[in-house]
């Protein structure tokens, strides 16, 4: 197991606290027991990942007499809403949660939000601790302290900065995810390799096979290094106002295909490897990377089996949703670019004739 420390720098002050990841944790309740301020906690999940996991976590801490309230919700990106919020509030009131109750969530990205906007609501902020379970929430979404719900005139619009106290990743947990929740997962690992981390990148690249086929030891490795790599980023930047904008390499363009394609046709990870294609190219018309690295870029995109290419592109629909991204300022569209595999750049002057040009290009080839 490794333990990394993410020491934040929060409105509030310097903020610190562990991630561990490994192989089997979730039943070391030594790594749990230490970061609860009283022997009992509310588990927040939901119907697919409950009677996987749930059992374990409660089994871990009754052994050590401490009282779980468990709160399952309905599975889905639908119910990251306030109707599931009001949920979760009701069960923690009916069960007479109080300020220093813990409260958990055990899920993906959609529970880690939901319960992180709850544990920074409920009576004004209780204790949080993330036991993520898809390899997008061990290497991201639990990462950051980014947390909230959907409306229905966009996504993760209503929300709150809130650190947890402890992210507990348990790659085991990851042997019963979909092979394409995996692979999707795998494009924000690649990410932290192309906006920073050339050496991962290229380890990357020669491990690739051993990671899809999910061997513990390259997977602990691979969610470890990610999970170092955003904390870096986030420690300096919790908020966005700088650095933290080069996570978003290949989302302006991402989110654009995920709405595109018609929301949940298309998982994130899909959307960003082929948005990150797109934003290589573009990259290369700026003249600040060659052909040959975005001929790797793809490459590496197809070892992991993620979608490169953009298939009934049009250009003016792209230009008119990426124009409605949140990221949009000013009127001009943010993007991230690459100087090199490794080193990201937020550029905002992108002519319009360049990123046009670039898109109908794509369009027409592929
Ligand atoms: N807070 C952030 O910084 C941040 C960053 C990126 C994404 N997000 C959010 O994360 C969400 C996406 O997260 P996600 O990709 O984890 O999706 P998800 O939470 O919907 O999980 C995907 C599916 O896998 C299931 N699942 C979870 N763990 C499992 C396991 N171990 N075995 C089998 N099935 C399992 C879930 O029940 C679900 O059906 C989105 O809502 C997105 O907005 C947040
Ligand atoms: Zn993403």
């Amino acid at each position: 197991m490794q333990t990394i420390s993410a020491d934040i720098c929060t409105m509030s002050g310097q903020y610190s606290y562990p991630i561990y990841v490994g192989s089997n944790i979730l039943s070391k309740h030594h790594l749990i027991l230490p970061h609860l301020a009283q022997k009992k906690v509310a588990i927040v999940t939901n119907t697919t990942v409950a009677p996987l996991y749930l059992d374990r976590l409660i089994d871990t801490l009754e052994k050590n007499e401490v009282n779980s309230i468990p709160i399952i919700l309905p599975d889905g990106e639908e119910y990251k809403n306030w109707q599931t919020l009001n949920q979760i509030f009701d069960a923690l009131l009916t069960n007479q949660c109080e300020r220093n109750t813990t409260i958990i969530a055990l899920g993906g990205g959609v529970i880690g939000d939901l319960t992180g906007f709850a544990a920074a609501t409920y009576m004004r902020g209780v204790p949080f601790i993330q036991i993520p379970t898809t390899l997008l929430a061990q290497v991201d979404s639990s990462i950051g302290g980014k947390t909230g719900i959907n409306h229905d005139l966009g996504k993760n619009l209503i929300g709150a900065f809130y650190q947890p106290r402890m992210i507990l990743a348990d790659s085991t947990t990851l042997d019963t995810l979909s092979r394409r929740e995996f692979i999707s997962g795998i494009a924000e690992i690649i990410k932290y390799g192309l906006i920073r981390d050339h050496i991962f990148f290229e380890w990357l690249e020669k491990n690739m096979t051993r990671l899809l086929a999910r061997e513990h030891k390259v997977l602990d490795e691979a969610i470890e290094r990610s999970c170092k790599n955003k904390v870096e980023v986030v420690a300096a930047d919790e908020r966005e106002h700088g650095i933290r904008a080069i996570l978003n390499l290949g989302h302006t363009f991402g989110h654009a295909i995920e709405n595109a394609m018609g929301y949940g046709t298309w998982l994130h990870g899909e959307a960003v490897a082929a948005g990150t294609v797109l934003a290589a190219k573009l990259s290369e018309r700026m003249h600040l990377i060659g052909n040959t690295e975005v001929e790797r870029i793809k490459k590496i995109y197809l070892q992991a089996e993620l979608p490169t290419i953009v298939p009934g592109l049009d250009t003016e629909k792209y230009l008119n949703l990426m124009g409605r991204d949140k990221k949009v300022e000013r009127g001009n569209i943010h993007f991230v670019l690459l100087k090199s595999i490794g080193d990201a750049t937020v550029c905002s002057d992108v002519p319009i004739e360049v990123l046009t040009e670039m898109l109908e290009e794509c369009s027409i080839n592929e």
